[in-house]
């Protein structure tokens, strides 16, 4: 069984979040995803809409997802792939390059992230009142 794991905040839950778990998922039969807990967003400076309980049941009741770690700091990344027996790291490509000494324990691939969406533009279109506009690539 191929083994994927993914990280993320996944506030207001949106497209580019569903494609980006389909699409690891995709990659092998089992995927993992660390959701960024309240105290990791406040250090990385990021402020929530949800709370982390909302957050990891929403992703884990996403069918591409077989379950769910919390993400509580940036060192724990080759402990998690280590305990989990994971084949393939998933990361947005706005990390592209940045993991790569991961590829030490597990194939590191980096997916392009869905154009013109992200839980900060989402806030921006709700503060306007704007809807999002949809692609024909979607
Ligand atoms: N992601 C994606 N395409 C997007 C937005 C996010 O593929 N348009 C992916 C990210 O690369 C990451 C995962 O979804 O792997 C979770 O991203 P997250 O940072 O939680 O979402 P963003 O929408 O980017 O949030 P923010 O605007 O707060 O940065």
């Amino acid at each position: 069984m191929k083994k994927v794991l993914t990280y993320g905040t996944f506030d207001l839950f949106h497209y580019g979040h569903l494609r980006i778990l389909q699409r690891a998922r995709a990659l092998g039969d089992y995927l993992i995803v660390a959701v960024s807990t309240d105290e990791f967003n406040e250090i990385k400076g990021k402020k929530c809409t949800y709370p982390y309980a909302h957050r990891a049941q929403i992703v884990e009741a996403i069918k591409y997802v077989d379950k769910v770690i919390p993400e509580h700091n940036w060192r724990q990344k080759a402990r998690d792939i280590r305990e989990n027996e994971v084949d393939i790291l998933v990361m947005g490509n706005d990390w592209q390059g940045k993991f790569d000494d991961l590829n030490e324990l597990c194939q590191v691939v980096y997916l392009p992230r869905t154009e013109d969406i992200s839980t900060t533009e989402v806030k921006h279109h709700v503060k306007n009142e704007r809807s999002i506009a949809i692609k024909k690539s979607a």
